[in-house]
């Protein structure tokens, strides 16, 4: 009862809060920074969990504003309301006891499902942080990232995503004032999807009318989506991977509303702000099917070395393990070399050898990719499973309906019933990603191979 008091009593005094009942301590996580001598220096950075998976909570109580995938409008009942009254509380051992993440020096592990009490968590999404308050941010034109997985455990249906997002460095604080929690607190994830799963965009609650998910007990959609260009270095696990670049009309973080402005199908018009899927290279939808998983060439019932090089042309990739260097495979596709990983050839073949509408091009094709790789990026780690496309658009048939008709079809080996997050949680909670000596610098620094 008193808790109700209390918050009207404190709405008046601000917005998006931060939680008092525990204090935020970021895990540290080590990387470095190389030189063009190769010499490479250790940066003592730290991480911080996305908001979204933090405990929402009334300001100076503990009435949880949102629980399971729905907003309590017992706890506040409007837009306004939920934004003043609602504070995003700290993580500290919750980082390892909650959320299954783990760092050790330069290593950071993360594990899919984290039993607590008579509840659980699914999955985490995180970023390195430069301060306590800001994002680190990489700028990736002519510079090249390596870094070491173990993803050995992480099965059909289980996503392990490296990523760089246009996020603003402060979570866009600055930009929208009632965000008070900032990039400390996780704040400000956008993406290529314009995801409108997010319960804070541009510092406001994202409650009014929120659909709570029909399949996923923790998520759901509200009416506004945080769009922002994204490279994905990385969607990957033990069977396959894919990098991909997305461009944006907007080069920053920008909010839309609705259905017909954030959802890529809305209805025949198809309208779109980004470029959802990406001009991706994945190998085995490519053809060479022998490439990527265990006991292949990469093996991945082991750890290896992942190095992506960003020139003006081209964002090349190669592996390396047991001190072997392991380059991208020709493909046996025809009409498509991939030997090259991304280029604007491969990105212009690719719609019309399978068959797509090439948004790519729509955005502002190879230019606008060029584009997102010359600004900050926000580097973010993840490692969720998929309640909509049941992750079919990494490792299984992807659109399904099309098997068979269209080449491209097929992503990976596995099958899309069995990965059902219900089914994959219940059998592969387990699952961890663990990432290592992440490496950035001008191309050439960062591995002597
Ligand atoms: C949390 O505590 C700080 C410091 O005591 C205070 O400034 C802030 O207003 C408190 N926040 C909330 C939401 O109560
Ligand atoms: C916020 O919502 C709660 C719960 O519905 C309500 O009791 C309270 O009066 C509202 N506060 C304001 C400032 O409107």
């Amino acid at each position: 009862m008193s808790w109700v008091i209390l918050a009207g009593w404190i709405g008046l005094a601000s917005a998006q809060q931060i939680g008092n009942l525990s204090a935020e301590i970021h895990p540290s996580l080590q990387w470095s920074r190389c030189a063009a001598d190769k010499s490479c220096q250790q940066i003592g950075g730290e991480i911080t969990l996305d908001a979204n998976w933090r405990w929402l909570h009334q300001v100076e109580g503990y009435k949880s504003c949102y629980s399971g995938n729905t907003w309590d409008e017992t706890v506040c009942n409007s837009e306004t309301n939920c934004t003043t009254t609602c504070a995003l509380e700290g993580a500290g051992s919750e980082y390892r006891q909650v959320y299954g993440i783990k760092t050790d020096s330069s290593s950071i592990s993360l594990q899919l499902k984290t039993n607590i009490d008579f509840s659980y968590n699914i999955g985490s999404r995180l970023y390195l942080m430069e301060s306590k308050t800001r994002y680190q941010t990489f700028t990736l034109l002519n510079n090249e990232l390596a870094y070491d997985v173990d993803l050995s455990t992480v099965e059909c249906g289980i996503n392990a995503a490296l990523k760089f997002v246009a996020m603003d460095v402060d979570g866009g604080q600055a930009k929208y004032p009632t965000n008070k929690a900032g990039a400390e607190y996780g704040t400000g994830y956008c993406d290529a999807t314009c995801s409108r799963a997010q319960r804070f965009v541009g510092g406001r609650a994202n409650m009014f009318a929120w659909i709570p998910s029909e399949h996923d007990p923790f998520a759901g959609e509200g009416p506004y989506g945080a769009c922002c260009p994204e490279f994905a270095v990385w969607n990957s696990n033990a069977h396959s991977y894919s990098m991909s670049t997305h461009a944006c009309v907007n080069d920053h973080y920008y909010i839309c509303q609705g259905r017909d402005e954030c959802d890529f199908y809305s209805g025949a018009m198809r309208y779109f702000n980004c470029d959802l899927w990406g001009c991706n290279y994945n190998p085995y939808r490519l053809g060479a099917k022998d490439f990527y998983g265990r006991g292949k060439k990469v093996d991945t019932s082991r750890k290896f070395t992942v190095v992506t090089r960003f020139s003006e042309t081209q964002v090349a990739q190669f592996f390396i393990q047991d001190s072997k260097r392991i380059d991208l495979p020709s493909s046996p596709t025809s009409g498509l070399v991939t030997q090259d990983g991304l280029t604007a050839e491969i990105c212009k073949k690719m719609p019309v050898v399978f068959d797509e509408r090439d948004a790519f091009a729509e955005i502002g094709g190879w230019e606008k990719h060029k584009k997102l790789l010359s600004q900050p990026m926000v580097l973010s780690m993840s490692i969720t499973d998929d309640h909509y496309y049941y992750n079919t658009w990494l490792d299984s048939q992807f659109p399904l309906q099309d098997a068979g008709i269209h080449k491209g079809v097929d992503r990976g080996d596995c099958y899309w019933e069995d990965s059902n997050p219900v089914a994959v949680e219940a059998r592969y909670g387990n699952a961890k990603v663990v990432w290592s000596n992440i490496r950035f610098g001008p191309i050439g620094s960062t591995v002597d191979i």
